[in-house]
């Protein structure tokens, strides 16, 4: 089975958990695009929800599949978010932002009861950092942004190359934010937790993929099945 199908299974699996009238984070990716257009199948079936999409790119896959759509804005809280995740650990704590939508994501997967985490089992992984990590930044005083992520990398144990992504025309990728990436390559986070903590407060960071504690349950798809695992 390819991992495109595998991705789709997950997808499949989280849709059992929507509910008529639920309010529904709408996450990024080739795993999320799935469950949007499954949802979307479901919607013109006659199933009622509205989605918060976490990205433009969501948001015009979301539109085209019929799904009605709001803003955290209106209303209080989400009841689910369901997304992807580049890596996932034992304690459900993912690296995120491989398709750059990191900010939007992390607010609605916090604006959300419950956040899923769907993906095929490749993302499973024992420790989180060998999928370099986004961290999305404001381009004014990048360098200084980038001596202050240095430092504090050191203060976590961990080194690495940070590298601007880039588009394929060369320019810098730009988020719906209008801002930066940075792609740090660190090859392995000891301590997730405590690493996130000291990124949070640097000016010029606007967030990090880090997420930490967000996510409840994760689905991931192998040639066994789908494994489903809960946060401890
Ligand atoms: C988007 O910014 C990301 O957080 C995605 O959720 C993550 O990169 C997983 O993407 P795939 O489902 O395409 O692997």
């Amino acid at each position: 089975m390819t991992l495109d199908a595998l991705k789709r299974q997950a997808a499949a699996r989280a849709l059992e958990y929507v509910e008529d009238g639920m309010r529904l984070g709408l996450g990024t990716g080739s795993t999320a695009k799935h469950f949007v257009e499954l949802l979307g199948e479901r919607v013109r079936g006659g199933l009622k929800v509205v989605g918060v999409p976490t990205s433009e790119v969501t948001r015009a896959d979301a539109e085209r599949c019929g799904i009605p759509l709001t803003t955290l804005d209106d209303l209080d809280r989400l009841d689910l978010t369901v997304d992807g995740a580049d890596e996932i650990d034992a304690d459900l704590n993912l690296i995120k932002g491989g398709g750059g939508a990191l900010l939007r994501e992390k607010i609605v997967a916090a604006g959300s009861e419950r956040m899923i985490v769907i993906a095929d089992e490749t993302k499973w992984v024992a420790g989180l950092g060998r999928f370099p990590l986004p961290i999305e930044v404001i381009p004014f005083g990048l360098a200084a942004t980038r001596r202050a992520i240095t430092e504090v990398f050191a203060k976590a144990g961990v080194s690495g190359e940070l590298v601007i992504r880039k588009r394929s025309d060369g320019h810098a990728f730009v988020t719906d934010g209008g801002h930066w990436i940075f792609d740090a390559h660190l090859g392995q986070i000891p301590d997730a937790s405590y690493l996130a903590g000291l990124l949070n407060p640097i000016p010029g960071v606007v967030e990090h993929g880090l997420f930490i504690g967000l996510a409840g349950v994760a689905m991931l798809a192998g040639a066994q099945g789908i494994r489903i695992v809960e946060r401890r």
